[in-house]
């Protein structure tokens, strides 16, 4: 394992949702709070950005082109080269406190991504799926307040999804075939003053890396829930990580400038960092539409 450094200081509000597209060998990610679009190149260290017309919680990478993205209102789909996003559905129009938070494809390129309650009081959020034809199901009816830690085990049997209001992250068995979830247990409890779970990953060893926000760290953990090794990050809200990088050897996290205790000490809050684990990723797919 060796140091920590900023790849990117790009002072994001809420920087949230790396997702590297190895086919374009980029990083994708979001500013949820200052409402964009980013694609950076760590070769040429270019971050090119796109305007969103809502707070942004999460995206994937649309086979056909484009994004999908999951907004304040529902999916849509995102051109780029337009910049223009279209309604692809809103399955909350009675929840106008609520916003779409962390999401992800699965390996069969369906898009995955929870809904919160903006002001992170009230347990609103659900989980839905996106399949590639566009059809829209509700997964998790509910009881979530902030939606997050979407990911899947190497051999797609497991599925781990976390509420950071409540601290947990759970594990669900998976059927990659109908996309269906059942089962769920608790396998990581954070104690009140520790931070609580935000956006997750699965290594190629299985072991499932968790960005602590309030903790100032990214734990590393079995998959049976127990802790295998925490990292220190130089600011206070690590918000979600991504392997990325042409082996997928590198370890990109988000990170977030706003709500924060400590703001003197963290002056690249809000920046990617990223770190060689000494464990590779696995690929993320692109959406099947
Ligand atoms: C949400 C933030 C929230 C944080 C807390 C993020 O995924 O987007 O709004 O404060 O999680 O864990
Ligand atoms: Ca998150």
């Amino acid at each position: 394992m060796n140091e920590v450094s900023c790849a990117l200081d790009a002072h994001a509000l809420l920087g949230e949702g790396p997702l590297w597209d190895g086919t374009e060998q980029v990083l994708y990610w979001i500013d949820i709070k200052r409402r964009e679009i980013h694609r950076f190149d760590p070769v040429s260290g270019t971050d090119e950005k796109w305007s969103a017309p809502e707070d942004v919680g999460s995206l994937v990478v649309h086979e056909q082109g484009g994004l999908i993205v999951a907004m304040t209102s529902g999916f849509y789909s995102f051109d780029l080269s337009s910049g223009r996003a279209q309604l692809i559905v809103n399955p909350e129009p009675d929840l106008p406190d609520n916003r779409f938070n962390d999401g992800k494809p699965d390996r069969r390129g369906r898009f995955w991504a929870g809904s919160m309650h903006n002001p992170e009081t009230e347990p609103t959020g659900s989980l839905y799926r996106l399949d590639p034809d566009l059809s829209c199901h509700r997964m998790i009816d509910g009881g979530i307040a902030i939606s997050n830690s979407l990911c899947w085990s190497p051999d797609n049997r497991v599925m781990y999804h976390s509420c950071s209001l409540h601290r947990t992250v759970w594990a669900w068995d998976f059927d990659i075939d109908s996309g269906t979830i059942s089962n769920r247990r608790e396998l990581i409890e954070f104690a009140a003053n520790d931070g609580g779970p935000d956006g997750a990953t699965v290594d190629a060893e299985g072991y499932l890396w968790v960005a602590v926000w309030g903790g100032w760290r990214i734990d590393r953990y079995k998959p049976d829930g127990d802790l295998d090794l925490s990292v220190e990050m130089p600011v206070e809200c690590p918000t979600c990580p991504a392997f990325g990088g042409p082996q997928l050897d590198k370890l990109y996290v988000t990170s977030a400038s706003n709500m924060l205790n400590e703001p003197e000490k963290q002056p690249q809050a809000g920046g990617i960092f990223v770190l060689e684990p000494g464990v590779r990723g696995i690929p993320e797919t692109r959406f099947r539409g």
